[in-house]
């Protein structure tokens, strides 16, 4: 059987094919290291056929900065083979460099409605903050993009934060009217998360979480990103606004800038359990002294790593080069096949 037609029939029990992505549009932050990226390299890039994709279409969705989109798109792959992805287990690529994205992402436009694509929470939010007129086109019409991305390697699993879970449920709507309509080809997806500390907090603010895009809001005190030097990382951890109250306590609602802290150790140590935690501590500042060397040692490889790496950008483009090459291999036929299937011509090259 072909490889499409095997994946599309599969049922679960053989290992899952995995894709996610991160969209180059600010520093990798300890947020989407410990809720999403720790998952890839310790769990999911051992899965059969892995891939993870910078997502740098994804970025020109709202106002950007050529050069900065290069940059940080060169420093997202960078990382991520930091953070412990083996080019040897799965596949790390940039977005770009695989058309099947795109043309599969026009079809996914002719699938999707507008009613769908206004109702996702992340473009009523962005589009909130600005006129809607001026909006860019392809920030309503991304989740369309960001299914192609997913559906287009045959994806079982999207080990993705929380606060992508509804792109990833319309993904999985879509592949369902699609194959409805013209038949199987795409494999419907989940959403996958991990159990400890998928959503951290800005430390400045604990009701929002530490993105990117919070750089703006508080001048980056509440966000830790995985390239801030030891001492940064202590002076944010230090900073970090705590509750009312002096004693530590584990209440997400009463108490949001101490949970967590307490989340961020209890994912630092690899525990469930941040309330057990708790009881260790009598007062806020040991807490914070605790956390802020616990982030500082589990970002010190990841450090250490980047700097080797950003030494030899040669290496970098060799392996994006073969991720490029092994995922367009991945995408080609299924693309193909949905082309065919929604009833234009075969080119027959
Ligand atoms: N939308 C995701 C984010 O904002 C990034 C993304 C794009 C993605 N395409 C994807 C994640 C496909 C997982 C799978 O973080």
């Amino acid at each position: 059987m072909s490889e499409m037609g095997e994946r599309a029939g599969m049922t679960g029990g053989a290992a899952a094919r995995v894709f996610s992505g991160v969209k180059p549009t600010g520093h990798l932050t300890l947020g989407n290291y410990l809720g999403a990226v720790r998952r890839w390299v310790a769990v999911d890039q051992h899965q059969a056929d892995a891939l993870f994709c910078v997502v740098d279409l994804h970025a020109l969705t709202v106002d950007h900065d050529p050069a900065r989109v290069r940059r940080l798109s060169r420093q997202a792959a960078t990382l991520l083979l930091a953070a412990g992805l083996d080019p040897e287990l799965c596949t790390v690529f940039v977005q770009s460099h695989v058309d099947e994205h795109t043309r599969l992402a026009y079809l996914m436009e002719c699938t999707a409605s507008v009613g769908e694509m206004r109702r996702m929470v992340q473009f009523k939010e962005k589009a909130a903050r600005e006129e809607t007129a001026g909006v860019r086109l392809s920030l309503l019409t991304y989740p369309a993009l960001m299914a192609a991305d997913i559906l287009a390697y045959g994806t079982d699993e999207v080990p993705v934060g929380e606060d992508q879970a509804q792109h990833v449920e319309l993904t999985r709507d879509l592949a369902m009217r699609f194959n409805r309509r013209y038949g199987p080809v795409f494999v419907v997806p989940r959403a996958t998360q991990p159990p400890v500390a998928a959503r951290v907090m800005d430390l400045q603010d604990p009701r929002s979480k530490m993105g990117k895009g919070t750089v703006v809001r508080d001048g980056g005190a509440g966000v830790i990103h995985l390239l801030d030097e030891p001492d940064v990382v202590r002076r944010k951890v230090m900073r970090a606004v705590t509750d009312a109250g002096a004693d530590v306590v584990y209440d997400r609602e009463a108490r949001p800038g101490v949970a967590n802290l307490l989340d961020v150790l209890a994912a630092c140590r690899g525990e469930v359990d941040p309330a057990g935690l708790a009881a260790e501590y009598g007062s806020y500042g040991a807490l914070k002294r605790d956390v802020a060397e616990a982030v500082v040692e589990l970002l010190r490889p990841v450090r250490e790593r980047h700097a080797e790496l950003a030494a030899d950008p040669g290496y970098v483009d060799k392996v994006l080069r073969a991720g490029a090459g092994r995922a367009r291999d991945r995408a080609r036929p299924r693309v193909d096949a949905a082309y065919e299937a929604v009833g234009l011509l075969p080119a027959g090259v």
